[in-house]
């Protein structure tokens, strides 16, 4: 009997394991937190959900946002992930603790990482954090950074014309490089020595941000941290995967697959082979 009660529950938690990190975005940005996945855990298979159909959401209300994050989580949970990924950051600025009370399995934003990340780089306590609308008006990072370190103070700034640059394809240039300049000098003028890219396209502009706030100014890509802080949760969780076989890589989107394949593997970094559409969440 004992024997019996092992072993089921080894197949049991080899299940778990083996199945898939969800993650989801507004459309096609969410991809630079993938590729991080890509990069840091390997092995592990992934679902990615990209809401092309109602992106961008960085213009709309916390309610609204609310809403397609709970369409979206349902969806994903429905195909079995292990672990959530609300790689967008609006939607982990004004959704990550609904969406958390709402599931049973471990939920990660790209918020917190990002902000542990610029309080372990900032030495002067003077942080700069750009983002959508909608993440700048929540305050989640000046949150999330003041509770991590009370002293630090905290500027943000919306730059919304940054998401069309990219998804155009102008991370460089003259048109990105005035955009930029606009933008960042009100930033500039504050003494920052970080600035946390809090939007799932700007890693793409990191050349030209750099550039004109200068190379004295740290850049914190959250995409980067929240990988590394999904590794650690898995470790500490023991949900890693522990497969011969290689992990399964699933794309859906919500609109436009077409227009997803060619702009998605800018983000990427590599082809996208399969991808569905989905018409109902
Ligand atoms: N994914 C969004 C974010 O990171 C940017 C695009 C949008 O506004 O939906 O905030």
């Amino acid at each position: 009997m004992w024997y019996l009660r092992n072993l089921w529950e080894r197949i049991r938690v080899a299940h778990r394991n083996n199945s898939p990190l969800g993650v989801f975005d507004s459309g096609i940005g969410g991809l630079t937190v993938l590729k991080e996945i890509f990069r840091e855990l390997p092995d592990e298979s992934t679902i990615y959900l990209g809401d092309t159909a109602r992106v961008p959401y960085g213009i709309r209300s916390p309610e609204t946002v609310t809403r397609y994050s709970f369409e979206n989580t349902r969806f994903l949970v429905s195909n079995g992930i292990k672990l959530l990924v609300v790689a967008c950051n609006t939607a982990s600025s004004v959704s990550l603790d609904a969406i958390k009370g709402k599931v049973s399995i471990p939920v990660i934003g790209v918020i917190y990482p990002g902000a542990k990340a610029a309080v372990r780089s900032t030495m002067y306590k003077r942080i700069g954090v750009i983002g959508t609308e909608a993440t700048i008006r929540s305050s989640a990072y000046v949150r999330a950074i003041k509770t991590l370190d009370s002293k630090a103070e905290v500027f943000g700034l919306p730059c919304p014309l940054f998401v069309p640059l990219v998804e155009e394809g102008w991370t460089e240039g003259e048109v990105a490089r005035m955009v930029a300049e606009k933008y960042l000098r009100d930033i500039k003028n504050k003494g920052i020595d970080t600035l946390v890219l809090g939007c799932t396209h700007y890693p793409l502009l990191k050349g030209i941000i750099s550039e004109v706030i200068g190379p004295e100014v740290k850049l914190i890509d959250s995409a980067v941290e929240t990988a590394r802080e999904i590794k650690e949760i898995l470790k500490k969780e023991g949900l890693e995967r522990d497969s011969e076989e290689g992990p399964s890589r699933e794309f859906y989107v919500t609109d436009s697959p077409d227009r997803f394949l060619r702009v998605g593997e800018r983000f990427l970094g590599h082809k996208i082979k399969h991808i569905e559409l989905i018409t109902k969440l």
